[in-house]
């Protein structure tokens, strides 16, 4: 997309837009950062949080291919944490323990793009965090009791490109997943690239969610061709029981996308009725494809329907009432406003404009509501609860502020008077991002900006730049940028939760322990030995470990069981290996568990990796193996 942003950015935005890029003079600090005291209205005022004050809402940012979410405070917007997702993360150990290992499987990385909070009667309620990963097919549950990965479902079968997703419906029934590439299905069937029409197809899955435990599993897909779906929402109010996706590529090009796939003026977005495929699985209007029950959209009418939105459209968002689906296009300067009280009566008047593949397309002008003129390269849409809608401008580097439905006659015949401001942002925004958007009842209040470039505007750090994070105060009819941060690579969308609205833990209470693993009393500790495998139970305390001697001969498996018996919050324990590639970190009141197998002989220390006491350096030990052919005592 980036070639545009060169193309079609008028004269006089260009020069906004390059001025400034690249030139961080040293020295210079910030207007109003230093030197007067803020004014009590002052941006600066409006973000600080003081020292032993907190922020008020938490951040859960993406981290594209980074595998990771972010947490950032808000209005701080500092990093407070990092959950390790889809890749290995040495800080907290993850990917390091066998439970962790298991959970990743073969894949050192992932992409996550969308975080989805789970909710219950439309509104957040605080217990899970969903997360795609666009590279390998998955979706990972986060516990936000201990903010930690509980579960990797996937890959997905008869999944490629897990990029539409993770959109939860009102109660998280489900997790709803659209493919974004197509392939030849089921996986691991081969057919020629250029057979793409007729032999790739893609899919939209629902993933179950059980309402108790959170645990995922694939409960059924609907087979759709072989578009690129792009990004989605769930119903809510009178769409609640339906979700939405936008798609390019309806061209069914299979190589260069770029040109082939920007042929027509509208592609198609689903719109979906997840309880109609519900039905149709257990009323057994299935087949079975790669062990999930699969629908066929053609066969099983009123689970699947077409709309047409101009032009290569991305984003699509459903309004806090439910009633305004907003999609935009990429390549039209336009928001296209639709109402779904008038899609469903559509549907029921069956007022189509033909079909694709024996699936209705919705007439496209019976449904929209009117096309809001926002800027170049819209992407999507956000909402503050108050009536007004904010679209990210990626090519313009720009939010459009504009008021949703209904609109006045006079509005209605000049929608440009909807348009009631817009702000720069620096550089090409992707997604933005208000609390609770998603909800019956958005915060309001703030609006992240993510800016898929920064282009200079930090002390420079070569030439791997980090992405920008823009602060918007929504509050007033003019928005105001109040705060500008960087993250790592990269995110793609954030959450936004209010703080007080979930209790984490602080340790892991020894009478919920269920680890069998576990021992907390230094005399149930030892190394026991069976046959070459010799298993340790140990105890990590201020300031050691127990036992902190192992001993072994060349080639058995060591498993070791540590278990952290604090109970006092923020004591944490590691154990370090050294040269062995042992790295676990037990939180107090938790257990984890490595196997290794000693190909190498010698006396290896092990060591506390957190800075836990002033003898934090004393807590170590010693890993002795014996070589095979070992004389002595
Ligand atoms: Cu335990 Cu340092």
């Amino acid at each position: 997309m980036k070639p545009y942003s060169r193309l079609l950015v008028p004269a006089a935005l260009a020069v906004a837009l390059f001025a400034g890029a690249g030139c961080n003079p040293p020295g210079k600090t910030k207007a109003g950062a230093s030197g007067a005291t803020a004014d009590a209205k002052s941006p600066a005022a409006r973000t600080y949080v003081a020292p032993g004050e907190k922020d008020e809402f938490y951040v859960f940012y993406s981290g594209g291919h980074s595998g990771q979410v972010f947490v950032a405070g808000l209005p701080s917007m500092r990093h407070i944490t990092t959950i390790p997702v889809f890749g290995r993360y040495p800080g907290t150990g993850y990917g390091y323990d066998e439970e962790t290992k298991a959970m990743l499987g073969e894949y050192t990385w992932g992409d996550v793009h969308h975080p989805g909070l789970s909710k219950t009667n439309g509104q957040y309620d605080g217990r899970w965090l969903f997360v795609n990963d666009n590279a390998n097919n998955r979706i990972a549950r986060i516990d936000l009791r201990d903010f930690k990965t509980k579960q990797i479902l996937g890959p997905i079968p008869n999944s490629m490109g897990n990029h539409g997703s993770s959109f939860v419906t009102d109660n998280s029934e489900y997790v709803l997943v659209a493919t974004r590439f197509s392939t030849p299905l089921p996986k691991g069937r081969y057919a020629d690239p250029a057979d793409y029409e007729k032999e790739f197809n893609g899919a939209v899955s629902g993933i179950r969610v059980d309402p108790k435990s959170g645990t995922m599993s694939v409960g059924w897909q609907i087979l759709t061709p072989p578009f690129d779906w792009d990004l989605g929402s769930t119903g809510k109010g009178p769409s609640s029981g339906w979700a939405f996706w936008t798609s390019y590529n309806t061209e069914m090009a299979h190589d260069q996308l770029e040109a082939n796939s920007t042929q027509k003026d509208r592609d198609y977005a689903a719109v979906v009725n997840w309880r109609a495929a519900e039905a149709a699985v257990k009323e057994g209007h299935t087949t079975t494809l790669d062990g999930v029950q699969v629908i066929d959209p053609a066969k099983v009418p009123g689970v699947l329907y077409y709309l047409p939105v101009p032009k290569s459209p991305h984003g699509i968002d459903t309004d806090p009432s439910g009633r305004w689906i907003v999609a935009s296009g990429k390549l039209q300067p336009v928001a296209s406003v639709f109402d779904f009280t008038k899609i469903q009566a559509a549907i029921e008047k069956k007022d189509f404009e033909g079909e694709f593949r024996g699936v209705p397309v919705i007439r496209h002008d019976s449904v929209l509501e009117g096309e809001v003129p926002v800027g170049l390269g819209p992407l999507h849409t956000q909402y503050d609860g108050k009536g007004n809608a904010y679209t990210s401008l990626y090519i313009e580097s720009a939010v459009a502020k504009w008021k949703m439905p209904p609109w006045t006659a006079e509005e209605k015949a000049d929608l440009n008077k909807v348009v009631t401001d817009k702000i720069a942002v620096h550089y090409n925004i992707g997604h933005l991002a208000i609390g609770g958007s998603d909800t019956t009842q958005p915060y309001g209040r703030y609006l992240i900006a993510m800016n898929k470039m920064s282009k200079g505007r930090h002390i420079s750090v070569g030439p791997s730049q980090p992405e920008d994070s823009e602060l918007i105060d929504i509050t007033g009819a003019k928005m105001e940028e109040i705060y500008e941060t960087f993250t790592e690579p990269e995110p793609h969308f954030a959450q936004i939760l209010k703080a007080d609205a979930i209790k984490p833990i602080e340790v892991y209470p020894k009478a919920e322990s269920t680890n069998p693993d576990a021992v907390w009393d230094a005399k149930d500790t030892g190394v026991t030995r069976h046959g070459n495998v010799v298993e340790v139970k140990m105890i990590a305390i201020r300031s050691h470990f127990t036992p902190d001697r192992i001993d072994a001969n060349e080639g058995d498996d060591v498993i070791i069981h540590v278990t952290n018996v604090e109970q006092t919050p923020d004591m944490i324990h590691g154990l370090g290996i050294v040269e062995q590639n042992v790295n676990l970190v037990i939180d107090p009141g938790e257990t984890k568990t490595v196997r290794l197998t000693m190909k190498k002989t010698g006396v290896f220390p092990f060591y506390c990796t957190n800075f836990c006491s002033a003898l934090h350096q004393e807590m170590q030990g010693y890993l002795a193996v014996k070589p095979a052919n070992y004389v002595g005592k």
